[in-house]
């Protein structure tokens, strides 16, 4: 072979490799979201889910709406009284007892670093172990498998859910590890004065009953039949405020978890669209990448949609 022939063999390849990497490039931009999960394959999970679960809940939480804001903007009170009030056997499910045991282990003040113990790690895998031994999350966890995001032992539903939700991650510039999805969502957490996450109505309900939450009254509302209501709410905890809230009434942490968690799987940080009777509804999760780790920054039902 020529020295000129060799040259453009070589240039001939380059081009090839350059064309295929492109093609590959094309090829990932094209395998969006809706190939990993369509909508219709996650309303229908969404609906199998809400059919698992069995708890009841609503049936056993008194719920007072009190009134209604028609201005975001404003700060009256329009509810003296708590929004929930429940019956203490509530307590007693093994999802909620579990859940309830780690409220202790956080810093609400999110300039503040966490540190977690041992015991409190031990609460976390009781907790997490609790989660997957429901129905709701056995049948959330093989639709991820079905759809290779999660591997198929034990150990990797425990690790997707473990590092997901309780990896520590800093909220503000120039932090350590102040936050988690879990604390954010589940807790609430304290950022330049106001009250931020607190999706969780067990632990408003919770803060309620101990007085440090004020319930000022609600938004707006959208009823999933027997199963629970997803409310729109403004607060203050320890006085600092939250102008806008949204919480799934009547949900067990094993449902919440389900529902968020898949949304974060495929949908994360774009609307991820469920429905139950055929009342749909979105849910909104947004990701925080530390450490090469993609973490849940927050997780929320959106029901703007519905009611506008
Ligand atoms: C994603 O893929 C689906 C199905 O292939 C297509 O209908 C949709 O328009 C795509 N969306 C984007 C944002 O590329
Ligand atoms: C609410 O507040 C925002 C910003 O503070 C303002 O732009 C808007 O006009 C206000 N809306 C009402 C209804 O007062
Ligand atoms: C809530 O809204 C009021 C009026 O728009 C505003 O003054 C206040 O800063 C907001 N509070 C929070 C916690 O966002
Ligand atoms: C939160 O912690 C920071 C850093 O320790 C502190 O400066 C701030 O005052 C605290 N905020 C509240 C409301 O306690």
């Amino acid at each position: 072979m020529s020295k000129t022939k060799f040259i453009i063999l070589i240039l001939f390849i380059i081009n090839l490799s350059s064309i295929n990497c492109a093609k590959n490039k094309e090829r990932q931009r094209k395998k969006n979201y809706t190939e990993i999960a369509t909508n219709e394959e996650l309303q229908k999970l969404s609906q199998e889910i809400f059919e698992l679960d069995t708890t009841n809940i609503l049936s056993k939480l008194h719920v007072n709406y009190q009134g209604r804001f028609r201005s975001l903007n404003s700060t009256d009170d329009l509810a003296p009284e708590p929004l929930l009030t429940y019956e203490n056997e509530l307590t007693e499910l093994d999802t909620i007892k579990h859940m309830i045991m780690m409220y202790d282990n956080y810093e609400r003040n999110s300039s503040v670093n966490e540190i977690v113990t041992d015991d409190e790690r031990q609460e976390e895998k009781n907790f997490i172990n609790s989660l997957l031994s429901t129905a709701v999350m056995k049948k959330t966890i093989n639709f991820l498998e079905s759809k290779n995001l999660v591997g198929s032992s034990e150990d990797e539903h425990y690790t997707l859910l473990h590092s997901i939700w309780f990896g520590l991650y800093p909220r503000n510039k120039g932090t350590h590890a102040t936050s988690s999805g879990f604390e954010h969502v589940f807790l609430s957490e304290l950022k330049k004065k106001k009250t931020i996450g607190l999706h969780s109505w067990i632990y408003m309900a919770m803060m309620e009953k101990s007085g440090e939450l004020d319930y000022k009254g609600w938004i707006d509302r959208v009823d999933l039949g027997d199963k629970a209501v997803i409310l729109t709410i403004k607060l203050a905890v320890n006085g600092y405020r939250k102008n806008l809230s949204s919480i799934i009434i009547g949900a067990p942490p094993e449902l919440e978890f389900a529902l968020f968690t898949l949304c974060f799987k495929t949908r994360a940080n774009r609307k991820c669209p469920l429905s139950y009777n055929d009342i749909k509804f979105n849910v909104n999760t947004y990701s925080i990448v530390h450490k090469n780790n993609k973490l849940v920054g927050t997780a929320y039902a959106d029901i703007k949609e519905n009611v506008s």
